[in-house]
């Protein structure tokens, strides 16, 4: 009897301690398994493949049906309720102004690249108004009503987004370094919407899992067309220049400016955006473990994006001089 006590003791002590360890593993493990499963070298090459078909027949990826009347905040695991609220808002926010992102995007791109800049921007009548929607745009604005769904689904209130102020198109006289750096600061945000949801995918099961991961798989296919384009239309750009690109963008400060495209200003901004001072350490560590392993998955993805197949798949890049010589005429 008295064994059977101890025994009983002991296996409470063990399972009351447990749990946070094997969920913390479990966490690790799941993010790792879907990390590998969405962000393989053929996924990614898909995905761009893509890119060259979508400017010929843009076509929306459709998703799958998900009855988000299911959701509920039993399906969120390993995230305080108040955290993932605060988390749903920010993504809220700054997914709210599509249009004006797309048509800053389009601004840019649109001397130099018509057709990235017609899949992202659509297309603009001659007084200046929006005649179709760019395929960006169409998949793009999907997600904030759907982040506003789960958002009333969780808290039985309905949420008025409070939308991000974007930043404006602003025409540079070196457009050769102004389309690197606006495609740049594109692929930056692309990839941090890709690691942001699906690290909340991985903390959620049933319908809201379901509708996360479609919200992942648009941010990734996003996220690797643009980067792929960037890496054809800058053959030049290797890992030093975009270290270079982040420090220059700081420019020795960490404060967001509206008017000034800065990474770590933005990075600056999306923290308080997320409410990250109230995530738990637990949190904030599997965030950037995930952070960082998608990045180097990416990382082994673009070694192999030769010039030679970039340019079967996307015909000659605009050299430097033709910029320069744009640069020369104003
Ligand atoms: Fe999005
Ligand atoms: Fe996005």
């Amino acid at each position: 009897m008295k064994l059977l006590i101890i025994t009983t003791m002991n296996t409470l002590k063990s399972t009351r301690t447990l749990p946070s360890a094997f969920n913390n593993y479990r966490i690790y493990h799941q993010l790792k398994c879907s990390i590998n499963q969405y962000i393989t070298p053929e996924y990614l090459t898909k995905r761009l493949e893509d890119l060259p078909i979508q400017f010929k027949t843009p076509k929306p990826r459709p998703w799958k049906p998900i009855n988000l009347e299911n959701i509920n905040s039993r399906q969120i695991l390993g995230i305080d309720l108040e955290v993932f609220i605060a988390i749903l808002i920010g993504s809220i926010n700054t997914e709210a102004p599509i249009r004006h992102y797309t048509q800053t995007s389009r601004q840019y791109l649109e001397p130099w690249y018509p057709q990235l800049a017609k899949f992202v921007g659509g297309k603009i009548a001659k007084n200046g108004q929006l005649i179709e929607l760019g395929l960006w745009e169409k998949e793009e604005q999907r997600h904030t009503p759907v982040l506003m769904k789960v958002y009333t689904q969780l808290t039985g209130e309905k949420v008025k987004p409070n939308p991000h102020k974007a930043r404006h198109y602003q025409p540079f006289l070196d457009s050769y370094h102004g389309l690197y750096h606006h495609g740049f600061h594109r692929v930056a945000t692309e990839y941090g919407a890709t690691c942001l949801y699906l690290w909340l995918m991985v903390h959620t099961t049933g319908e809201l899992r379901a509708i996360l991961e479609e919200l992942v798989i648009d941010e990734i296919n996003h996220m690797t067309k643009f980067l792929g384009f960037g890496i054809w239309a800058f053959p030049e750009s290797n890992f030093l220049k975009i270290g270079e690109t982040i420090l220059k963008s700081m420019k020795g400060k960490l404060s967001y400016d509206p008017q000034q495209s800065s990474l770590m200003g933005t990075l600056n901004r999306m923290t308080e955006v997320l409410s990250w001072s109230t995530w738990s350490w637990q949190n904030r560590l599997s965030f950037m473990f995930t952070c960082t392993y998608i990045f180097y998955r990416l990382w082994g993805w673009t070694n192999q994006l030769t010039p030679a197949y970039l340019e079967s798949l996307l015909g000659k890049p605009l050299s430097k001089d033709v910029f320069n010589e744009s640069y020369l005429d104003k």
